[in-house]
């Protein structure tokens, strides 16, 4: 297997961080030219090196770190995304439903990336979060991945774990995956929440 990162920002580094501490290599892209991501990669660990979009995405598996609204423009690198799995650690907040036709967001963006295994996941975590050891107290912290593809989940899982984390399954994008999508401006969790301070 290998495996891109596509955006360098806060969630892109903290998945970086995630593999070189697992010592798995990773290519890491974002707008900027690779020369211009090369220290900070290298700064993360050995494993992590910066390539320009088109050449990480010969990745298999690919983890979209991009604001919501670029899944486009990284979807036109490519002529074919047949074989690729996509992990959409994006979160659409703030973009009006209507706007996604009324579909959950990884649903929506899973459209331009016609042919590909599409993965919801490592998106409920903030980026300082996401960045740290995910080994924690004895335990391992929690992912959670959706997918409208049941064959496509469980190797986003098997990647989950090797990074040190514990995944979650929670089916459908509009079924247990619409707990961890934005919609508009509201939040699954933040429904927990309130559902949580109701019953207190
Ligand atoms: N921040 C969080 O705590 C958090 C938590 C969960 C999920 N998310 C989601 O994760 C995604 C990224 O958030 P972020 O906070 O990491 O944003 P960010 O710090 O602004 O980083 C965005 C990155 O995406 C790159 N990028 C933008 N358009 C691109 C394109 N067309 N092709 C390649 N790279 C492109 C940018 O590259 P340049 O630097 O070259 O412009 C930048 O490296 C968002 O969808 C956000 O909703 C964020």
């Amino acid at each position: 297997m290998s495996y891109a990162i596509i955006g360098f920002g806060k969630i892109g580094q903290a998945l970086a961080h995630a593999f070189a501490r697992k010592n798995i290599d990773v290519t890491v892209a974002s707008r900027r030219p690779p020369e211009a991501l090369a220290a900070e990669a290298r700064a993360i660990g050995p494993t992590v090196v910066a390539k320009s979009p088109r050449e990480a995405l010969q990745a298999d598996t690919i983890i979209l770190a991009v604001p919501f609204g670029e899944h486009r423009a990284v979807a036109k690198v490519l002529p074919s995304w047949k074989g690729k799995t996509v992990i959409d650690a994006t979160n659409a907040y703030g973009v009006l439903p209507d706007e996604l036709g009324g579909l959950p967001s990884s649903a929506f963006a899973a459209k331009s990336f016609t042919g590909a295994k599409f993965v919801k996941g490592f998106n409920h975590l903030g980026a300082a979060k996401l960045a740290t050891d995910p080994v924690v107290e004895g335990g391992h912290r929690v992912v959670f991945l959706s997918s409208d593809d049941e064959d496509a989940t469980a190797p986003v899982g098997d990647l989950a774990k090797q990074l040190g984390f514990a995944p979650v399954n929670l089916g459908k994008f509009n079924e247990g995956g619409a707990l961890v999508h934005a919609r508009g401006r509201t939040w699954g969790q933040l429904i927990f929440q309130d559902l949580f301070k109701k019953e207190q």
